[in-house]
């Protein structure tokens, strides 16, 4: 019997009294680490060929859970982004615009299928190196990857029936900026409808979780992908600029910070390139006392602890009905008592490490502000590793709706909990904040559902679940959540060129 661990054991329970200190606890069960290669250093992917940095420099990817290095990534400067823009345009004039659509179809499907064989080696090197845990990447985040280029490669030959009475055409190159949270999935969401619609890429994954990209980029080379239809750069925050500044880029589709897209929104007015930004949010999670309790405290354990809280659409804000308030405060603070925070690896994990200093950094100066704000803090009791980026579970009670902690996005695995007595009430409080990404409302009513989701204004809002996503179903926000839709048929639309295939002045 392994020795006990002790962040499972229930605290402050008048429920919990059985005998837990003696009876049973997860013995380890890691997945293998030698079942994924990673190079030791990583060039551009650029006109379908690994190539060295004009930069000549190099930085290091860590896996945050234990501070190790993973590999060495190329730093692109302007020059290859000039390059990689050039090999994109290229493709696309003289191959990929020229090709049936019906046989881009046939490689984005061979892409998806490809996806699925390595599917285990890219969900570990998904852990090691954004540190999310193992029974995510391998059950979320690739198989939902593969999904997304399933999904669009059937859309390829049938963009003619996809928008009745128009005709599409596609735009030319795409840049395409995402990153560290879901890394291949996010790279996903932007190469698959791109392609599907006939264009060109450059993508730069994240600096702190570039791996499962340039994985993609093999497999693409494997895949026997045109040269220079998908190429993959790699650097921070200046790379990113330069690809945004580019002038040759009909395109830019950006997932990140707020700050950062108010950033790109600047340095692409007045051009002609087309823009879709994925921002940041701060979802209200709502529980009427009439919700299964029980189902609705998983929803929202879900909904905020669920890849470390470092999710746009986490449920970051719960709102309870006054009624329930006590006993589901009660429930949560057991439940999080029994979430295992620790090695990604390991197929028991719930909470893996955060993703990087800074990130661990931002959440520790929101924890702080809350207990300056007033609120009261309630964190699990479980013991986190020495080394790496760590974050406990944590709750915060009596939260106003004024204070920071209610309003802005933390990124975490921290709750703010407000409660409400009527509808009304709630709907305005959760719309009171600057973002419109996503909510989620718990009751036993069909219709408060529905009046619900008609007022709130959320890209998606969930009904008796959280966090479900699906390839056919689409993805945006509002306001400072930015604007156009990734995911299904309105997925398809910000990579088009959409006109009347009858022109007005012949329509009776
Ligand atoms: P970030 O917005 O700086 O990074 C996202 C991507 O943008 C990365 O690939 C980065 O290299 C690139 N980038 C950075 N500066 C750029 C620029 N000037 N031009 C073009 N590309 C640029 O996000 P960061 O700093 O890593 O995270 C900060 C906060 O952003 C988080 O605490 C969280 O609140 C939010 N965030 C939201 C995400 C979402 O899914 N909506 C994802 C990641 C972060
Ligand atoms: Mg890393």
């Amino acid at each position: 019997m392994k020795k006990k661990q002790k962040n499972i054991l229930p605290r402050k329970s008048n429920t919990l009294k059985l005998s837990f200190d003696t009876s049973w606890t997860y013995a380890p069960a890691p997945e293998s680490r030698t079942s994924a290669t990673i190079q030791p250093r990583y060039d551009l992917f650029i006109n379908g060929k690994w190539t060295k940095p004009e930069s000549g420099k190099y930085f290091e990817t860590i896996n945050p859970a234990n501070e190790e290095t993973l590999s060495e990534i190329a730093e692109a400067n302007a020059a290859d982004v000039n390059k990689a823009v050039a090999a994109a345009r290229n493709a696309y004039e003289k191959y990929w615009k020229k090709l049936p659509a019906k046989e881009r179809g046939k490689y984005i499907f061979r892409i998806a299928r490809m996806m699925q064989e390595k599917s285990r080696e890219l969900a570990i090197i998904e852990s090691l190196d954004g540190g999310k845990p193992i029974r995510e990447s391998r059950d979320f985040d690739i198989p939902e990857a593969a999904n997304h280029f399933f999904y669009y490669a059937g859309w390829a030959d049938k963009l003619d029936y996809a928008f009745p009475g128009k005709k599409t055409a596609s735009l030319g190159v795409a840049g395409q900026i995402i990153p560290w949270n879901f890394p291949l999935l996010m790279a996903a969401w932007k190469i698959a409808p791109a392609l599907a619609t006939g264009n060109t890429v450059v993508l730069k994954p994240a600096e702190t979780t570039p791996l499962t990209a340039l994985k993609l980029a093999e497999l693409i080379q494997e895949a026997d992908l045109p040269p220079g239809v998908v190429n993959i750069i790699t650097g921070a925050g200046e790379t990113g600029a330069a690809l945004v500044q580019h002038p040759d880029i009909n395109k830019i589709a950006f997932t990140g910070s707020t700050e950062v897209g108010k950033m790109i929104l600047r340095a692409v007015a007045g051009t002609n390139k087309k823009l879709t930004l994925e921002l940041g949010g701060k979802a209200a999670n709502i529980i009427f006392e009439d919700a299964p309790l029980d189902q609705a405290v998983e929803g929202i354990i879900n909904g905020i602890f669920f890849n470390q809280g470092h999710v746009c659409c986490a449920g970051s804000r719960l709102y309870i009905q006054e009624s329930v308030a006590n006993t589901v405060i009660r429930k949560l603070k057991d439940r999080i008592e029994t979430l295992i925070v620790g090695d990604p690896l390991d197929k028991n994990t719930d909470i893996g490490a955060i993703n990087s200093k800074k990130q661990l950094e931002t959440i520790h100066y929101y924890i702080k502000t809350g207990i300056q704000e007033g609120a009261e803090i309630y964190e699990s009791s479980c013991r986190l590793p020495s080394k790496g980026f760590w974050c406990k579970p944590t709750l915060f009670l009596n939260v106003a709706q004024s204070s920071r902690i209610a309003q802005e996005e933390i990124f975490g695995p921290v709750l703010a909990i407000l409660t409400f007595r009527t509808d009304d009430e709630v709907i305005e409080k959760a719309n009171n904040t600057p973002y419109g990404l996503s909510a989620g409302v718990w009751t036993d009513k069909g219709s408060r559902i529905f009046n619900m989701t008609r007022k709130m204004r959320a890209g998606v809002v969930w009904a008796n679940t959280y966090n479900k996503f699906d390839p056919t179903s689409p993805f945006g926000g509002y306001k400072e959540s930015g604007f156009g839709r990734e995911g299904g048929l309105h997925g398809l639309m910000p990579y088009l060129h959409l006109s009347n295939l009858i022109p007005n002045s012949t329509r009776k």
